[in-house]
């Protein structure tokens, strides 16, 4: 099996080098494989279910993480903010919410028994854009997350994420007194001209306005940028940084723009944007300037300046286990995986709920899951989606690799390892495989070269089942 999905050193040194100034079609992903690739549709959700129970039972299994997804996002001309790869839909109005929540509480309701004991992880409200929600929501919310885990410990990270124009000092607050704990702000860009390429009407006073809200009322607040944007400099990415860094904020996510689809900036705007080698530099230059102001790196692209007055011990869902995962998505185009090294082959899954709000819907009002469409894992997906996952959080664990999968990763793909070594992009010690230097920028790359040949056996068999043979 080690050889089946492995490769060697001179394939990987020549993949590295072909790719190293080739723009990633997919940045870096959470998980394996693609959801390209995930094809099942009769996703057994009740014995998927009945796995993470009997788990707990025996005394295993992990915390379970909740995301909770809105649809909805305010439109933008160009449309979906000219680069959003995500599943949205237009927002016409309040009562597109109300209706959407009820949805959310009736699929909500559906896992509650199923939950009953088991621990509560983190929560993420995302999308789509959370703060379109009113403030009587917020409780609302939390209803229902206190409804499937009604002891919510201390140290569980509750983030809701939401644009800076949207906020205001009445939803802050009620964000807090509902229990949620950290908010998250997609600021994109700082710099106004480069921001109204994505036809937001967020201003940078919004950006300020929130900070201060959100400082007032003991609230985290991260914000997310993106650097290889549109006309972008190194010189305009710095000036961004260190005004973020001057506001105060404690927790940066710095993406590198993923461009593709059918959006704006991929079918319009492709010539302006900078090339993967400049947007290497502005990586290698908002490291060093983060560095310099004191921030540690968490992932491949989460920053946090320690000495946050109101800051939360638990980091980003960032567990580095490597036997398992259990993430459950509610709501529109949620994704839920679930995977452990204990249960059978063959148990493990990721799956989506209905892109299409109609079908969601439809599906919640026929009394069913609204799963879509999902993808069983052999023990090499799961494999796979441990080590892209702990290599986002910049370090394998090789001993509990060893414990969880009974081989060191380090044989298993030791071409790819010793490659990345040559290329100074990941250091081997005898306990552990860390990114270094270069190597979070590459982290896309990366996963590619570990899945390549992985992704070749899931693409052969696609065509298979496409053409009907047996396998
Ligand atoms: C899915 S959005 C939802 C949050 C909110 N609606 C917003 O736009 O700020 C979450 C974050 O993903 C990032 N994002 C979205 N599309 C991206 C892309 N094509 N490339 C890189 N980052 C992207 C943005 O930084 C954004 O803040
Ligand atoms: S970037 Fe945010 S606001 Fe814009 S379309 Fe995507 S999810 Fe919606």
């Amino acid at each position: 099996m080690l050889n089946s999905i492995s490769v060697d050193r001179d394939f990987a040194r020549d993949f590295i080098e072909r790719h190293l100034d080739k723009r990633q079609v997919n940045k870096i992903q959470h998980a394996f494989p693609s959801p390209r690739f995930w094809s099942e549709t009769g996703v057994p959700v009740d014995d998927i279910l009945e796995d993470r129970r009997e788990l707990h039972a025996m005394g295993r299994g992990a915390p379970v993480n909740l995301y909770m997804g809105v649809p909805y996002c305010i439109q933008t001309n160009p449309g979906k903010c000219g680069y959003c790869l995500f599943p949205v839909e237009a927002f016409t109005g309040n009562v597109d919410l109300e209706v959407y929540f009820d949805y959310l509480k009736r699929e909500t309701a559906m896992y509650k028994e199923s939950l009953q004991g088991i621990p509560l992880g983190a929560v993420f409200f995302g999308g789509g854009t959370s703060n379109l929600y009113r403030e009587d929501k917020y409780f609302q919310l939390m209803d229902l997350v206190r409804d499937l885990f009604p002891d919510i410990p201390a140290y569980v990270d509750i983030t809701l994420e939401g644009i800076p124009q949207l906020f205001t000092r009445e939803k802050i607050k009620a964000i807090k007194e509902a229990g949620m704990n950290r908010i998250s702000m997609g600021v994109q860009q700082v710099n106004e001209t480069l921001n109204s390429l994505s036809g937001r009407k967020q201003k940078t006073q919004h950006v300020i306005q929130t900070i201060e809200w959100a400082h007032e009322f003991g609230l985290p607040a991260n914000i997310d940028l993106i650097f290889g944007w549109p006309q972008q400099t190194v010189a305009t990415m710095v000036k961004d940084l260190e005004t973020a860094i001057s506001w105060g904020v404690y927790d940066i996510t710095h993406y590198e723009l993923n461009v593709g689809g059918p959006t704006d900036f991929a079918l319009n705007r492709y010539h302006e944007l900078p090339s993967t080698l400049s947007n290497l530099e502005m990586y290698r230059a908002s490291r060093d300037l983060l560095k310099s102001h004191g921030y540690e790196q968490i992932t491949a692209y989460n920053w946090r300046k320690p000495g946050d007055p109101n800051s939360r011990p638990y980091e980003e869902g960032v567990t580095h286990r490597v036997d398992t995962m259990d993430t459950l998505g509610l709501g529109y185009a949620a994704i839920t995986f679930f995977y452990d090294t204990a249960l059978a082959e063959g148990r493990s899954w990721s799956f989506i709920n209905s892109r299409n709000l109609n079908e969601y819907k439809a599906k919640i009002d026929a009394g069913k899951f609204p799963a879509e469409r999902g993808f069983r894992h052999a023990r090499e997906d799961f494999m796979i989606s441990l080590i892209w996952r702990n290599l986002f959080g910049l370090e394998l664990d090789r001993p509990q690799f060893q414990q969880a999968f009974d081989v060191d990763v380090l044989d298993l793909f030791e071409g790819v390892w010793k490659a990345l070594e040559e290329y100074g992009f990941v250091e081997i010690t005898p306990d552990k495989i860390k990114l270094v230097g270069d190597g979070p920028f590459y982290t896309p790359l990366i996963q590619a070269l570990l899945a390549e040949k992985r992704y070749n056996q899931l693409r052969e068999r696609m065509v298979a089942e496409v053409q009907g043979m047996e396998f």
